[in-house]
């Protein structure tokens, strides 16, 4: 079964150093320069956003929390450094039946501090804690080392299946 949709207050996550905060439509100003990085999409094969208002529409379309055709619920949070409230990046996961499949970027000038880490293990326990989720994968390119390094951080571990060309990921619980 589908979980409940979560409330704003329910989906408020904190970490040591983060606020994971639902996103929303005003975050496309902050998130924007971010995106920019052509970089970013090196695994992914996302492409920078054509400009600000591309962005406004993408998170706008996220704030209903569901797909189109409500077999899932699709989470989204803006990762806000507590320090500066700077947004330096946003988690996402994508729930379905028994099932989240999880994904995060950090902007270019924000990677390798250990931020997708920290909000990647948060995010597993809120799906495991308050969703009750199952089952939670990630898919990672197999040349992505930085996903993969934090992805094991946080207990996810390779599976021999693939989606879409990647490699699936499982978080196995070690309690
Ligand atoms: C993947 C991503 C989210 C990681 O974010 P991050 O905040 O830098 O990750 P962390 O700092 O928590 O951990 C990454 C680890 O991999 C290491 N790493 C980063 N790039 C690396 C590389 N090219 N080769 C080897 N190790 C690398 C980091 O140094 C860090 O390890 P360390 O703590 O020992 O230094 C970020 O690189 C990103 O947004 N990439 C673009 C979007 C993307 O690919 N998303 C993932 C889709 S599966």
């Amino acid at each position: 079964m589908l979980p409940d949709l979560p409330a704003d207050d329910e989906m408020r996550i904190s970490t040591p150093r983060l606020d994971l905060v639902p996103l929303t439509e005003a975050d496309a100003d902050d998130l924007f320069p971010l995106l920019q990085d052509p970089e970013l999409g090196r695994f992914t094969g996302e492409s920078p956003p054509a400009d600000v208002q591309a962005v406004r529409a993408g998170f706008a379309r996220w704030e209903a929390r569901r797909s189109p055709d409500g077999t899932e619920l699709w989470l989204n949070w803006v990762l806000r450094r507590r320090d500066d409230d700077r947004a330096i990046g946003y988690v996402q996961a994508t729930v379905g039946d028994g099932d989240a499949m999880i994904a995060w970027t950090i902007g270019t000038a924000f990677q390798r501090q250990g931020f997708a880490t920290e909000a990647g293990h948060a995010l597993i326990a809120w799906l495991r804690d308050i969703l009750e989720v199952p089952l939670i994968v990630g898919s990672i390119h197999p040349e992505n080392v930085a996903s993969q390094t934090a992805a094991r951080r946080i207990g996810l571990r390779p599976t021999d299946r693939l989606h879409e060309g990647e490699v699936v990921w499982e978080f196995v619980s070690s309690d």
